[in-house]
């Protein structure tokens, strides 16, 4: 039986200076450990040591001996017994690493994602973590976004289903169950749209455009019950999203009702000042509250003058306590009043991470989100091959895991080369990296060994990418190219065997084009995780069969950027016979409209076809609903899994349109020679668009559902919407 504090019974016993404690969070090696001493420059941030016993939360500590010190130092100093909450980014696992976000996108997998994040859940708490930044769930269209490797991809509809998946897995239906953890979405709003895809950079969206495609994600996941959101670093159509009253009070409170925790991103609201939109740190502090911001991350700006402000009669109490009870009741739902360390502890932590059974879920995961890009027919190479050649930066590399990896270490991910050695015990295996993945390193050096080996092998296996620290936070790129002399290799290791896979990695969408012209098979494993290798040589050899599709188009020439399926139709579309996508408008010369690999698309060792497409009614009201079923059949002798993908198109509407709309999506398993059918149902709500006066409507009119991929449509039916 738990045992409840009286929350409003503790706030009355509270100071002023004691609640604003509860709002301010510091990277914990600013707190005190066992021994009572502050241990880091808590002074440096602006905040005197007196003030550390009443802080409330914090992020950037290490396992669940450091939890356990920093939460009972934390206890024998705090005058009121509040526990801190420990707060981190488990964004695709904790120890156990999966693929990074974008990649698990592709794996159009809810249940693997659910999976995922349960393991990840698990090992957190067992560390000692009590809430995630997570999910992420940033619509991306511009590859040059390092942050791009955060997010389920493109499509504003698999972003809600994934992000809300995500809430879910974290915070299980108890947070006081030790195996769950509060989630925080992020980062509200539209960062993902960052001019350029320059990190932290200017967006600037209309509301329409707005409320279609980037908040539908947001709010799915505070459907789902996520308890926290993340304002983003960006200025939207302006001001800054922490400061921003339009978005913060009048879509997320008034519209959205959101009575969950609001947290700053690290240092935002005091960068309300660099920004331009802050006189001075008490302009700022003012803006963020009034704007519902609760909790201040890593910056001395509530602490200096929240009190101040509410003295000076600019805010009341009242309005202070309804933020610090957020708080408290958030700490009060994990049951940490009763046990601080939520049943974290060093032992449990060696226990749950890493298990095999938890390796077994990031290898299906890994497998289950690369992406067969290309095939001329050389893979899957037989496991009786004796002589094997593994080229390239990646090939032994065990830098694997990709960014945001919390305790996730190099040294433990699986690498290609050890996963193919266990996969092929008895095959002769040659290794040579020919040269770097660095886009400042031009040593050819390598080349001709690596050449040399290629001649004699049976197949070749050429690893190439983007180093795990291109992406992420901060790191963006003009170029999207393979960097360094990668592709000049890559020239010279097929030519002189035809016979050979490449193996690509990366935290975004690349520029393959080049290499799609001469690879003979390309599968792009993203950024894989703990067992990437063993995950890339199942796929190699046949043992797993390919079944992701892309999150995230491709371009064929970074110019292209930004580049998405679902781009609103043009007046002038570039008319080709092969060209679906006739909303591009004029076409770039020598390069053309289209993606190098679209949205959606991904190939299987399976062949899959598509044999029908029914609609039950053709015409329906408002309150009906179409039944749609899709015959799809495995024309080939090998097991495979198929992602069956819907697709809408309004034909006339009083605003332009998308060329198509993922509506829905299923995963299904095939036998050889298998035919299956599956069904959805389409109602009038998902019919519904934003028009010109910002109303969410549906109209009248004469619609098409399609399947196929967005790149490669192979079925379509029409139907109309009476009013
Ligand atoms: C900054 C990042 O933008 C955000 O995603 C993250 O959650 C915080 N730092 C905390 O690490």
């Amino acid at each position: 039986m738990k045992t409840k504090i009286d929350i409003e019974n503790l706030l009355q016993k509270m100071s002023i200076r004691e609640k604003i404690g509860q709002m301010v969070q510091v990277n914990a090696n600013m707190l005190g450990n066992s021994t009572g001493e502050a241990t880091g420059p808590i002074e440096q941030l602006g905040i005197s040591k007196d003030f550390t016993p009443y802080i409330g939360s914090t992020l950037n500590f290490h396992g669940a001996a450091e939890v356990v010190d920093i939460q009972s130092a934390h206890l024998s100093q705090d005058p009121n017994q509040i526990p801190l909450l420990f707060m981190m980014d488990v964004i695709h696992g904790y120890r156990t690493i999966y693929p990074i976000p974008l990649a698990m996108g592709g794996s159009f997998d809810p249940s693997l994602l659910m999976e995922c994040s349960q393991m990840a859940a698990k090992e957190a708490a067992a560390a000692g973590v009590h809430c995630t930044f997570t999910p992420m769930v940033d619509l991306v269209r511009d590859a040059r976004w390092g942050r791009v490797m955060e997010t389920c991809g493109e499509d504003a509809y698999m972003n809600s289903v994934m992000g809300a998946v995500q809430v879910k897995a974290f915070q299980g239906e108890d947070l006081s169950d030790p195996e769950h953890l509060a989630t925080c979405v992020k980062h509200f709003a539209a960062y993902g749209g960052a001019e350029a895809g320059r990190d932290y950079n200017t967006v600037e969206i209309s509301e329409r455009m707005l409320r279609e495609c980037y908040l539908p994600a947001y709010r799915a996941c505070l459907d789902a019950g996520c308890r926290m959101i993340m304002p983003s670093f960006n200025s939207l159509n302006g001001v800054p999203a922490v400061g921003n009253k339009w978005l913060m009070r009048e879509i997320l409170k008034k519209e959205w009702q959101f009575d969950g925790i609001v947290i700053s991103d690290y240092n935002a609201i005091n960068e309300l000042i660099r920004h331009g939109v802050a006189e001075n740190e008490k302009h700022a502090a003012g803006m963020a509250f009034s704007c519902g911001c609760d909790i201040d991350m890593m910056s001395p700006i509530y602490y200096r003058y929240l009190e101040d402000l509410i003295q000076n009669g600019v805010f009341t109490e009242k309005q202070l306590d309804d933020a610090v009870r957020k708080i408290l009741q958030l700490k009060q739902d994990m049951g940490l009043f009763e046990d601080p360390y939520h049943g974290a502890s060093p032992e449990k932590e060696a226990a749950v991470c890493l298990t095999d059974a938890h390796r077994a879920i990031a290898r299906r995961a890994a497998e289950e989100s690369a992406v067969l890009l290309k095939n001329n027919g050389v893979l899957p190479f037989s496991v009786g091959t004796k002589k094997i050649a593994l080229i390239g930066p990646f090939a032994a590399s065990k830098e694997i895991k990709g960014f945001w990896a919390c305790d996730g270490k190099d040294e433990e991910c699986v690498s290609v080369a050890e996963g193919i050695q266990r996969l092929l015990p008895d095959a002769e295996i040659l290794i040579a990296n020919g040269c770097s993945a660095r886009w400042d390193d031009d040593d050819r050096s390598g080349f001709e060994h690596a050449t040399d080996m290629a001649r004699v092998a049976d197949a070749v296996i050429l690893c190439v990418g983007e180093p795990q620290n291109y992406s992420g936070e901060g790191n963006s790129r003009a170029d999207l190219e393979l960097p360094g002399v990668q592709m000049e290799m890559a020239k010279q290791v097929i030519a002189a065997n035809p016979n050979t896979a490449v193996v690509t990695f990366s935290g975004r969408p690349l520029v393959l084009t080049e290499l799609d012209a001469i690879a003979p098979a390309i599968l792009h494993m993203w950024f894989p995780g703990t067992e990437g290798g063993n995950a890339a040589a199942n796929l190699l050899f046949g043992v797993a069969n390919p079944s992701a599709k892309v999150s995230m188009s491709f371009p064929k020439a970074v110019g292209q950027c930004p580049i998405y399926y679902n781009h609103p139709i043009t007046g002038r579309p570039k008319k080709t016979p092969e060209n679906v996508h006739q909303g591009y408008a004029s076409n770039y010369i020598g390069c053309g409209n289209l993606p190098l690999y679209s949205f959606g698309h991904g190939l299987s060792y399976s062949k899959f076809v598509y044999e029908s497409m029914t609609l039950d009614i053709d015409r329906i009201k408002e309150d009906q609903e179409i039944h749609v079923e899709i015959t799809v059949m495995n024309d080939s002798d090998r097991a495979g899994k198929e992602v069956v993908q819907l697709y809408l198109h309004d034909l006339v509407a009083s605003t332009v349109r998308p060329i198509q709309s993922l509506i829905g999506f299923k995963k299904l398993s095939f036998e050889p020679h298998e035919r299956k059918t599956v069904s959805f149902t389409v109602r009038e709500p998902q019919l519904r668009f934003y028009n010109a006066d910002c109303e969410f409507v549906s109209e009248a009119g004469e619609f098409t559902l399609s399947t196929g991929y967005a790149d490669h449509l192979l079925l379509t039916q029409h139907f109309f919407m009476e009013k």
